[in-house]
């Protein structure tokens, strides 16, 4: 019922009456007024006029269910939507959705996470009120071998949902950290169920730094937010709804071929690593070579010094640029 009171509150440009709420959703005038009143606690400011009804004036910062759900409504990824104030780890909980049998396009997003979960085993700090943390719940027809195309495909959607909503010009460091200003803003963590020659599903973890003024001294100078780079808040359900958008139809195309013939363009549009001289950190054999782009299968083309073309493939080795991060 909240979800579909704040979507009549947007949609209408003046008042919406009373009656019309209690019509709409066929419950008595009392129940739509506790309902205002819990949405002015969560954050929304709504004006109460004697006569006219209720009008929306300003949308604060929120990340709530019914927040999410109004703007994801009617979406093929984003829906169903489970939003927590605090959680372990999304990919966590969106694991255990999906051993339940949820769905493709299952969101899981938390205001906070106690125990976010980084790549190579590392954590990921996620304090409430500044970032975007959420998983969602993919289900391709695939052979475990391809998934890590995956995360690229998830990359280019998330960097394009954040152009779109702050018009900054983000790139992405192979295979998907999503980097702005030569610092990472985004990082992103796909895990995999699968046996023998078939995929379960694949849960991708996306971290954003969003609304933060600053990081701790360790990250300090590897880490920005979109408010450190643009001054701007960007309210953070309207962000995941626009990136949901996004993924659909990077999914889509990534579904016709099941790999990224049809995307790797785009995605070497972004790639910051293109052209410049990069570190593979292979274990045991650290090397130097020139970054020439991705293949069909998100393997990092580079150029090594007799010549020959070697192929990374994500997962196995990292790379990161000789003098630093990028
Ligand atoms: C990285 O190390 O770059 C990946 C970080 C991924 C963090 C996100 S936050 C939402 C989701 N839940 C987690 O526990 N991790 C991912």
């Amino acid at each position: 019922m909240k979800a579909e009171i704040i979507k009549k509150l947007k949609e209408t440009d003046g008042y919406v009456s009373g009656q019309q709420l209690c019509e709409l959703l066929g419950v008595s005038r009392t129940a739509i007024w506790k309902v205002i009143a819990q949405l002015r606690e969560e954050g929304y400011q709504i004006e109460a006029v004697r006569h006219k009804g209720y009008r929306l004036l300003e949308v604060g910062d929120v990340l709530t269910e019914a927040e999410c759900k109004s703007r994801l409504s009617g979406r093929r990824l984003g829906n169903p939507v489970y939003c927590f104030a605090e959680t372990d780890s999304t990919n966590i909980q969106a694991k255990l959705l999906a051993e339940k049998g949820a769905p493709e396009g299952t969101l899981v997003i938390a205001e906070s996470q106690t125990n976010g979960r980084g790549r190579r085993g590392r954590g990921w700090v996620s304090p409430p009120g500044e970032g975007l943390w959420f998983s969602l719940v993919l289900r391709p027809r695939i052979v475990p071998a391809t998934a890590p195309v995956l995360t690229l495909v998830a990359a280019m959607a998330v960097a394009a949902g954040i152009e779109d909503v702050s018009g900054l010009p983000v790139g992405i460091k192979w295979p998907n950290d999503i980097v702005l200003s030569g610092k990472k803003l985004v990082g992103i963590l796909t895990e995999l169920s699968a046996e023998a020659g078939q995929v379960h599903y694949v849960v991708v973890g996306v971290g954003i730094n969003v609304n933060m003024s600053g990081f701790a001294e360790e990250i300090r100078d590897t880490a920005t937010s979109l408010y450190l780079e643009s001054g701007r808040r960007v309210n953070r359900c309207g962000l995941a709804a626009v990136i949901m958008k996004r993924m659909e139809q990077y999914y889509q195309t990534y579904l016709t071929t099941c790999d990224l013939s049809n995307l790797m363009e785009t995605y070497q549009e972004r790639l910051v690593n293109r052209n410049r001289e990069v570190l593979v950190l292979a274990p045991g054999n650290e090397h130097k070579g020139i970054c020439e782009g991705i293949d069909e299968y998100g393997q990092l083309l580079v150029r090594l010094a007799d010549g020959s073309i070697e192929k990374v493939m994500s997962g196995e080795v990292s790379v990161r640029g000789v003098f630093g991060y990028v």
